[in-house]
């Protein structure tokens, strides 16, 4: 076997194991999350949160993610920073602005523990400026406009103490909105149905209009959420005219076999079927099969669409990104 054969083959092989040491990694925190959930509960509750697979998952995934997700985020930030200014053409990051950056009424889809919640503050108007969120934009130029509004959607009630305090750290309770649905939920009619099973409450007393968001973010979450054909469709709807939808996700892996170290990772996309089996219910929810650029193209008519592949991820990555915008 070839050097670069052989070489190629032993990153295939790390590639393959990647997911497998984040699944360990989640799991490790099950033995915390459940201390956690029986020293805040009496016995009786903390017994039937443990037996609701959704609530168990709900707290597991926050406790994990306060510990992954910074991290994500730091890799994720020399992408996601430029996304927003502007500055990216078919997944790669440009040094000046090649389209609007993001402005005016924002929805954040899946905003989490509130990681990317800063990048919303007015600072990032400025043309330069000195990144020092862990981000690093890469100095280049901005055009964004002034932020308005922004719904931060995100179900999950365990990520709800770290967002607030994101927003609070970032100064922007004016500004920023939790919205504690999940997108299913966002119309009238569905928020008003959606009810706090314990509290009997509504969860969310407002109302997205149609065609009143100017932007729409998504960082690593449609992933996550429900019949994604039908939920990304009822999101467009949401997009005004010429409103912008800016895109950092991952997306099912497609390989060809060009030789025997592709072959194994072609073989890793069957794995990968396997591993999801499993993967949805240790990462709260997340799909590893989800093909994303494609439910987003067909969500309905686009003016435009500037999408692709970031350039730098190596070729054996199991869990592939697409880096763009799409605009309405
Ligand atoms: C991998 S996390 C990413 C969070 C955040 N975007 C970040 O980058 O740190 C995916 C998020 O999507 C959220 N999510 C799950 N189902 C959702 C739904 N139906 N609507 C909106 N968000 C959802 C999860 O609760 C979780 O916080």
């Amino acid at each position: 076997m070839s050097d670069s054969l052989l070489t190629r083959t032993k990153e295939a092989f790390w590639g393959l194991l990647d997911p497998w040491l984040f699944l360990q990694l989640s799991a490790s925190f099950i033995p915390q999350t459940t201390r956690h959930i029986f020293s805040t509960h009496p016995f009786s509750s903390g017994l039937s949160i443990l037996f609701s697979p959704s609530r168990f998952r709900d707290l597991w995934f926050g406790h994990f993610w306060a510990f992954a997700g910074p991290q994500v985020r730091e890799g994720a930030g020399p992408r996601v920073l430029p996304l927003l200014d502007g500055r990216t053409s078919r997944g790669v990051v440009t040094d000046s602005p090649t389209g609007p950056g993001v402005g005016g009424v924002v929805l954040e889809v899946g905003a989490g523990s509130g990681l990317w919640v800063e990048v919303f503050s007015d600072r990032y108007l400025a043309p330069s400026r000195d990144d020092a969120s862990g981000g690093g934009g890469g100095g280049g130029g901005t055009a964004r406009t002034k932020i308005t509004r922004v719904y931060g959607v995100e179900p999950n009630p365990a990520q709800h103490p770290a967002l607030r305090r994101a927003v609070e750290d970032a100064g922007l309770q004016d500004v920023y909105e939790i919205v504690p649905v999940g997108i299913e939920d966002l119309s009238s009619s569905s928020a008003a149905a959606a009810e706090d099973k314990t509290t009997k409450k509504k969860k969310w007393d407002g109302n997205i209009e149609p065609e009143s968001v100017d932007c729409i973010v998504s960082v690593l979450c449609l992933c996550s959420i429900p019949d994604p054909e039908r939920h990304i469709r009822e999101l467009y709807s949401l997009l005004r005219p010429g409103g912008r939808w800016y895109v950092y996700e991952h997306v099912l892996v497609e390989y060809s076999c060009v030789d025997i170290s592709s072959a194994i990772l072609l073989t890793s996309t069957r794995a990968i079927g396997f591993l999801n089996l499993v993967w949805p219910h240790f990462i709260g929810g997340c799909e590893m099969c989800r093909q994303t650029e494609k439910t987003l193209r067909e969500a309905g008519p686009w003016a435009k669409i500037d999408l692709g592949q970031p350039p730098a991820e190596m070729w054996y990555h199991c869990l592939p990104h697409i880096l763009g915008v799409l605009t309405k």
